[in-house]
């Protein structure tokens, strides 16, 4: 299979990226082929323009970066999507990356405001990390924020068949004994779980 993971990390050396390389690692041990959109080394553009708003035509073509984005998608059997909750939500830059690539007639059509997906038949899986215990979002309602508007809102109603959504909380810069040992372990389980058969 071919597997598209975007990721959002400023800091190469951040633990979300140590998570993006364990998985990356075991797809390709696993056969599979993966492609990298690292969107901060890339300069991904997150700001979408007024012209991104009106119709595709001979004038108004699609954007390079986002036709090569969306070329990649289409491209990819499966989009993973990985970054650190920031103000529970997602940084900036993969807000921007989904605002552009996600666009209207490509990642979904809207009829009175009832949205249908376009990317049906693709699969996804998200992978998030938080400060904060897992337990804690769950007890204040956060976490149900986060499932409604990252998992069915953004993925699923694009159309996206979501395989997981692996969260490892209380990433913190001095991580327990033995979690960073853990969480990339199982964010490799998660591969096989999932796409064992290649
Ligand atoms: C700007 C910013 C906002 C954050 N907001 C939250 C938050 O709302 N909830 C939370 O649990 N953690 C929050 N955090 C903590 C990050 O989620 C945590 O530091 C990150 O998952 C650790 O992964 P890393 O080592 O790869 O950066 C925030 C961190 C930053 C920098």
């Amino acid at each position: 299979m071919k597997h598209l993971v975007v990721v959002a990390h400023p800091a190469e050396a951040s633990f979300t990226f140590a998570l993006t390389r364990a998985y990356t690692d075991e797809l390709e041990l696993l056969g599979h082929t993966t492609q990298t959109y690292d969107l901060y080394r890339m300069g991904f553009n997150p700001v979408l323009a007024a012209h991104e708003l009106e119709p595709i035509s001979a004038d108004n073509p699609v954007s390079p970066d986002v036709a090569r984005a969306q070329e990649d998608i289409r491209a990819a059997d499966v989009l993973t999507v990985i970054y650190p909750l920031w103000w529970l939500s997602m940084p900036a830059i993969m807000k921007g990356y989904v605002d552009r690539v996600f666009a209207r007639g490509f990642a979904y059509e809207s009829q009175q405001g009832i949205v249908h997906g376009l990317l049906s038949g693709k699969k996804s899986v998200l992978i998030t990390l938080s400060g904060a215990p897992l337990p804690l979002l769950v007890k204040s309602g956060n976490w149900n924020a986060v499932q409604i508007l990252q998992d069915t809102h953004i993925l699923r109603s694009a159309g996206f068949e979501l395989l997981d959504h692996v969260h490892f909380d209380v990433v913190v810069p001095q991580l327990a004994p033995g979690i960073a040992e853990q969480y990339l372990a199982e964010v490799r389980a998660c591969v096989r779980t999932h796409f064992r058969e290649t």
